[in-house]
């Protein structure tokens, strides 16, 4: 479907116009998987690549992304791939267990991740976005900042806030923080090889990944241990966060009181940290990018924040009335899902559109393609938050909008994200005015999450109150 004249498409890899070699897909393959697609992947309904036991099959037809993401009985495990490398630093905790063992996680952490929990740590989040706000104050007016780095430190700031009521600013908080990215940059590099099914401890990357997983380990530790011990003594402490909500868990099945073993429960907050602020902060930097290249968007996002908030604080039932805000969020994660990809293994042997996939094949989901099938969408490639407000739409975003995953191992934190994002979203566009700089587009890289190559710089300028 073509594109109106009038439309904003924004930045996306040119698709190949003929099926890349060998060497122009690892090339390319290197620097973005999405710079490997033709335009026949965006019609595309199940790919194949690879030799002969270790292929990867890419699923976009609805009714095969649905029968992986809602297995119930384990056929579609977690990758081992993906276990492997996140390993050093959160064990075998939620984000890639697999069977009994996910089951127990999931129903322990449930409880903290409820709506009312969200609704409970509202205020610490409102805290993290107020020190956000004063930040960006420091910049001068009309000048070209940065936002990557901001999101970064603001959602890793509301997850320190929001899991063990301290502050990114306090010692131990930051050193945390800088390992994980440290260990980011170096773990995610070696995806790529690990998909490829080389050995990943051959690379220099590998090994200071690990040594900044002993890092985090190492800070986050006492943090834990000293809330841990408290709760053993029996004493409360006056916390009402997502680690007093863990150490308190109950099994939501039984009803019984279950607890995570220390280990355990230091490895599942290193796993909250990890799956929970570097997909936020992709998303907001997205987000923040397409509101400053649709001014009229822009506008009618402030006309919102100043009918709902006018000047004072937000409060929790504020949510859902910024209505416009969470569509701008919902088709920035269209457009720029935060898990471009996700891998699934096959157990047994499938017959998936008249192919025979064999146990050990990768199974890969692509939010990416799914967002953007030509089948699926309208218009799949232009940035129009409204259409989740239409009725024509509601079929493409049952059947072919995933970017919390779904089925079973939905994201724990879909709910706490939206939450976040609006409160984050809706104070930036209420403050400050945002515009793109001309000749500097931020070019998308799918690593472990959607980036942009090189930051995602803006001109900021304070609003005048009216
Ligand atoms: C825009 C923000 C976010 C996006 C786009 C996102 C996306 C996803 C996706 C696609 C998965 C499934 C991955 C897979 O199956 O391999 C997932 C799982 C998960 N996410 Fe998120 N996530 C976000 C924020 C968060 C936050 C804020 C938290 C917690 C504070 C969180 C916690 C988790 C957990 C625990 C899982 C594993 C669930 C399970 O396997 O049972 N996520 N997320």
């Amino acid at each position: 479907m073509s594109d109106d004249a009038q439309d904003f498409v924004p930045p996306y890899p040119k698709p190949l116009a003929e099926k890349p070699g060998w060497w122009r897909l690892w090339r390319e393959g290197q620097r973005c998987p999405l710079r490997v697609f033709t335009g026949s992947a965006y019609r595309m309904k199940l790919g194949e690549s690879g030799f002969l036991s270790r292929k990867r099959y890419l699923l976009v037809e609805p009714s095969l992304v649905k029968k992986v993401l809602e297995d119930r009985e384990g056929i579609y495990p977690k990758s081992v791939l993906v276990r492997r490398m996140l390993y050093p630093v959160i064990g075998n905790s939620i984000f890639v267990s697999n069977g009994d063992v996910w089951q127990r996680q999931r129903r322990l952490l449930e409880p903290a991740f409820a709506q009312t929990r969200i609704q409970a740590v509202f205020e610490r989040m409102n805290e993290a976005v107020d020190d956000m706000i004063a930040r960006i104050s420091t910049v001068r007016d009309g000048e070209v900042f940065d936002v990557e780095p901001e999101m970064t430190h603001v959602t890793a700031d509301v997850i320190f806030r929001t899991i063990c009521s301290v502050s990114l600013d306090q010692s131990g908080a930051k050193e945390t923080y800088e390992a994980f990215l440290e260990y980011q940059a170096r773990a995610y590099g070696d995806m790529l090889l690990g998909l490829l099914r080389m050995p990943t401890f051959l690379s220099p990357r590998w090994w200071r990944a690990k040594k900044a997983a002993r890092r985090i380990r190492a800070v986050m530790d006492p943090m834990v241990r000293h809330r841990y011990d408290m709760h053993a003594r029996g004493e409360h402490g006056g916390y009402n966060d997502i680690l007093s909500a863990m150490l308190n868990a109950t099994d939501t099945q039984s009803g019984e009181h279950l607890h995570f073993e220390y280990d355990e429960l230091v490895e599942q907050i290193a796993m909250l940290f990890l799956a929970g602020h570097e997909t936020s902060a992709a998303a907001l930097s997205w987000a923040l990018y397409l509101i400053a290249a649709h001014p009229e968007i822009q506008e009618r996002m402030y006309r919102e924040t100043v009918d709902v908030l006018g000047t004072r604080a937000p409060q929790f039932s504020d949510m859902r009335r910024l209505a416009l805000t969470r569509n701008v969020f919902r088709e920035t994660l269209r457009l720029y899902p935060s898990v471009p990809f996700f891998a699934r293994d096959a157990t047994r042997t499938e017959i998936m559109r008249k192919k025979v996939i064999k146990p050990g094949s990768i199974l890969l989901l692509c939010p990416w393609l799914s967002h953007r099938s030509e089948i699926m969408w309208q218009k799949p490639h232009v940035f129009d938050p409204d259409r989740f407000e239409r009725e024509e739409t509601q079929e493409s975003v049952r059947d072919a909008y995933f970017p919390f995953s779904f089925g079973p191992r939905v994201c724990l934190g879909a709910a706490f994200a939206l939450q976040e994002a609006t409160l984050i979203l809706a104070a930036i566009v209420r403050d400050f005015h945002l515009e793109t700089i001309a000749d500097d587009t931020p070019e998308p890289v799918a690593r472990a999450t959607l980036r942009s190559s090189g930051g995602t710089r803006l001109r900021i300028t304070r609003r005048a109150a009216d």
